[in-house]
């Protein structure tokens, strides 16, 4: 199993990809950090808790970290993923409480231990990961590999009508791990992917629903909101799930179909915010990350049935 820390704003799709991670046995996940982002700091704690819960996985620590932005105020998506970023659907307190180590400390610390053996997987602004790096520039490549949900490749957005959220939340932060990013290091999965090759039809919620585990019925019913929003407000034929697919590919990296080298950068002007910028001027940028284009539609959601299918021992 890959060793790996996961970083997340655990709202809605955060979580599924926390069962992912937790409950599909491709994965020994060592530690979870939190950050602000869908929702703050304390709710994506919450969030947290109660989906390693959900998928078993009650001895994996949880650990809180920065609470806003490098610079920015804090935004939220809780008209997005509900008031409590798991669709409002009255989930009962965890029985845990999270840990006392600040996930900036858990991301320096915990590859000291295990030089280049940890994966991490990043699911929300890159807040944490950027603060990390401010104190260690080589950090990155003190772990195996990195991949980040962040960015959309087409310029598509889901905040603004060129930002994806997690790069909007926090642009600068987004840019420092750019900066020190490389392409054998850095996997970048943008929300474009999602909306290519993780679409939860009608049919697939559906057939989620009726799977009827408790894994199945948690992942169906914290995603009520975003279905809604999907529906009403954007108008797409379903809800997408960004952290799932990235999950996806850092557990099966084999499920790319499509992939390049590119120059990513984010910009932090006002009108431009969160935009980000595939460079791809092989003289004047050196690739940066590892673009992800395309999933195997398929496999991401035999992956994420077949999990949601099982039932974690108590
Ligand atoms: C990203 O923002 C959040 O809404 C999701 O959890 C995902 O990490 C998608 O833009
Ligand atoms: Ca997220």
């Amino acid at each position: 199993a890959i060793p790996m820390i996961i970083d997340t704003d655990t709202g809605s799709d955060d979580a599924v990809a926390l069962l992912l991670a937790a409950a599909g046995g491709l994965a020994d996940v060592r530690g979870v950090t939190t950050v602000a982002g869908n929702v703050p700091l304390e709710l994506a704690t919450r969030n947290a808790l109660i989906s390693l819960q959900v998928a078993g996985a009650d001895e994996v620590p949880v650990h809180p970290g920065c609470e806003r932005p490098l610079l920015r105020s804090p935004s939220s998506a809780q008209h997005v993923h509900g008031e409590d970023g798991m669709g409002d659907v009255g989930l009962p307190d965890p029985w845990r409480t999270p840990h006392s180590e600040h996930a900036v400390e858990v991301l320096l610390s915990y590859p000291r231990h295990l030089p280049g053996e940890l994966t991490l997987v990043t699911l929300g602004p890159l807040t944490n990961l950027a603060a990390a790096l401010v104190r260690d520039r080589d950090l990155l490549t003190r772990y195996r590999h990195v991949y980040c949900m962040a960015g959309a490749a087409d310029a598509r957005g889901n905040v603004s009508a060129t930002a994806e959220f997690n790069v909007w939340a926090d642009p600068e932060a987004a840019r420092v791990v750019l900066q020190a990013a490389t392409p054998d290091r850095v996997t970048w999965i943008g929300w474009d992917v999602s909306r290519k090759d993780a679409v939860m039809t009608p049919a697939d919620q559906l057939h989620l629903e009726r799977l009827g585990t408790p894994m199945a019925v948690f992942a169906h019913r914290i995603n009520r909101t975003v279905a809604e929003w999907a529906r009403d407000v954007t108008g797409l034929a379903g809800y997408d799930l960004p952290d799932p697919v990235a999950m996806a590919v850092a557990l099966r990296p084999e499920l790319v179909t499509e992939s390049e080298q590119a120059h990513v950068e984010i910009a932090v002007g006002d009108e431009t915010r969160g935009q980000m910028i595939v460079d791809r001027r092989r003289a004047a940028a050196e690739p940066n990350v590892t673009l992800v284009r395309r999933v195997d539609e398929t496999g991401f959601k035999k992956m994420l049935f077949d999990t949601c299918a099982r039932t974690p021992l108590p």
